[in-house]
């Protein structure tokens, strides 16, 4: 009962649109109509600039970290990966914006900022990384992805391996409509890096 509150809870918690929050209430602007449509911290800086695209980013990091550290505080006997993990249900699928949030790549990584810092900072090592060859946050995120894959693989960690790869291939997914502009050249790049 206490487990299945805990997971509503941290599904309540991702499900919080920092983006949507952050652009209506500072900017009168829903970047949901701008951009490439998505409610989530690359499209905030993209259309709202870096102090608002940084404050969503971290919001939405956080939203990982504290349903993961939550569920590790009070209850001992879940798996706090399932809370990290319906924190990404709720932004991505958020009850509080009919169900259409994010791509999942920040609030994943704060699910591993909570139980393998290392593997985070690094993480933000390799995505900017790719993002400085590539010239797309988009491809950067899923390269990102494959990395974490690897490392959980060198652990020797089975449970952290399974859940990276799931996450990974969710945020493949959720990047479907990137994918198709990578492959037609119209994927918008960078230009600061
Ligand atoms: O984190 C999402 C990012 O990888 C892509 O966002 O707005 O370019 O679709 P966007």
């Amino acid at each position: 009962m206490f487990i299945a509150l805990i997971l509503i809870l941290a599904y309540l918690l991702g499900s919080i649109p920092s983006g949507l929050i952050v652009g209506k209430i500072f900017y009168g602007i829903d970047i949901r109509e701008h951009g490439s449509g998505n409610l989530g911290g690359t499209n905030t800086f993209r259309t709202l600039g870096v102090k608002a695209g940084l404050v969503v980013t971290i919001a939405d990091i956080l939203k990982g970290t504290i349903a993961v550290l939550l569920a590790i505080w009070l209850v001992p006997d879940l798996n706090p990966l399932l809370a990290g993990l319906a924190a990404v249900l709720g932004h991505t699928y958020p009850v509080f914006a009919k169900f259409k949030g994010g791509k999942a790549v920040a609030t994943s990584g704060g699910i591993l900022l909570a139980i393998q810092p290392v593997l985070f900072l690094t993480m933000l090592a390799v995505f900017f990384i790719f993002l400085y060859a590539t010239k797309y946050v988009s491809l950067s995120s899923m390269l990102t992805g494959v990395y974490a894959v690897i490392y959980s693989l060198l652990t020797g960690d089975r449970i952290l391996l399974i859940f990276v790869a799931l996450l990974t291939l969710f945020v493949i997914y959720r990047h479907r409509t990137n994918i198709s502009r990578i492959k037609n050249k119209t994927e918008p790049k960078i230009s600061w890096l």
